[in-house]
């Protein structure tokens, strides 16, 4: 069920999200940035701690939420490609110290961003979650690009998030949706998000619109995520074909591209005269470049950004 700011159903969203996650009651938020605020804080107490990955969403792109939303510490942890493993969990929970804060909570971003859209693995999550588990402490997925790895794995949503204590999904980014998202978790624990998110302003009146592009999301615009998936990994091709940037196609599995540059040209200004050419790409710092693919990006588009990017890698047109 999606619920508007009154708490009331909108018809026929129960269909369409019970088919990612499994008895769960799931508020309609106005994006994961709302869901966040009104999510997992509400499990938390300010001078806690969260464990994640030191690449994970809420450290680098929340200005500073977890701090201002939750008084929380973020504990950031290592791994390749996004991702954590069991140990390092193990190794990042606290022992009871009048010093430290409290760790009570694991969280885990599917797919990763900053890990190149890489998948956790089933098997993965599972370890990391039965150590949480082990510990008490409660478990989330930022699944703000979930049903890439579904689609990408042939692993349902529902295997994915059956270990977490929560989990969201956006209908945006790669499922296409001007806005929402949704949070899901225990009827206590969504009873608690309500709160949150009235406090925090995130009221909604007349939400039906916006839970209509979620629906019609879910329905319509996840099988085609293939296509981004190709496309990307179509992208890296071409990409790592020119000259001076370094891309390995085999790690690209889902819709996003970082690719490193290792000439003398900078990523902001490659990212400027790739966008003069109408190519929209990303700067990481100096020398990386991030690429998505979405359902506004077919085939041929592919192709042409790749033939810009062969005019301001390599000076030359085709
Ligand atoms: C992994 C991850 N989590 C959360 C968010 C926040 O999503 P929204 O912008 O819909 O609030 C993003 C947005 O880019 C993201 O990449």
């Amino acid at each position: 069920m999606i619920s508007d700011g009154y708490g009331m159903a909108i018809p026929k969203s129960g269909i369409a999200m019970g088919t990612v996650f499994e008895n769960v009651a799931i508020p309609l938020q106005g994006g994961v940035g709302v869901a966040r605020a009104s999510g997992p804080p509400s499990v938390l107490t300010a001078g806690e701690e969260v464990i994640a990955h030191h690449t994970a969403h809420p450290i680098h792109f929340e200005t500073g939420g977890p701090g201002a939303l939750a008084g929380v510490n973020m504990r950031a942890i290592d791994g390749p490609r996004g991702q954590f493993d069991a140990a390092a969990v193990e190794a990042a929970v606290r022992h009871p110290s009048r010093y430290s804060p409290r760790t009570r909570l694991v969280w885990v971003e599917q797919t990763s961003n900053l890990g190149s859209g890489s998948i956790w693995p089933l098997a993965k999550i599972e370890s990391v979650t039965a150590v949480a588990r082990r510990h008490g402490l409660a478990t989330h997925m930022d699944g703000a690009r979930l049903m890439n790895a579904v689609v990408a794995s042939g692993v349902s949503a529902r295997d994915y998030a059956a270990t977490f204590d929560s989990a969201w999904i956006d209908f945006t980014k790669g499922l296409g949706a001007p806005v929402g998202a949704a949070l899901a978790g225990s009827r206590a624990f969504i009873d608690e998000a309500w709160r949150s998110k009235q406090q925090m302003g995130g009221s909604m009146r007349q939400a039906g619109i916006i839970a209509a592009g979620g629906v019609y999301a879910l329905r319509h615009h996840v099988k085609r995520l293939a296509e981004d998936h190709a496309n990307a990994r179509r992208l890296a091709e071409g990409l790592a074909a020119l000259p001076g940037v370094r891309v390995d196609p085999k790690t690209i599995e889902t819709n996003i591209v970082f690719f490193d540059l290792e000439g003398a040209l900078t990523a902001p200004a490659a990212v400027e005269r790739l966008l003069a050419r109408g190519v929209r790409m990303g700067a990481h710092g100096e020398r990386t470049i991030r690429a998505v693919t979405h359902l506004d990006v077919d085939a041929a588009g592919i192709e042409r950004a790749l033939a810009a990017a062969r005019e301001v890698f390599t000076g030359r047109a085709a």
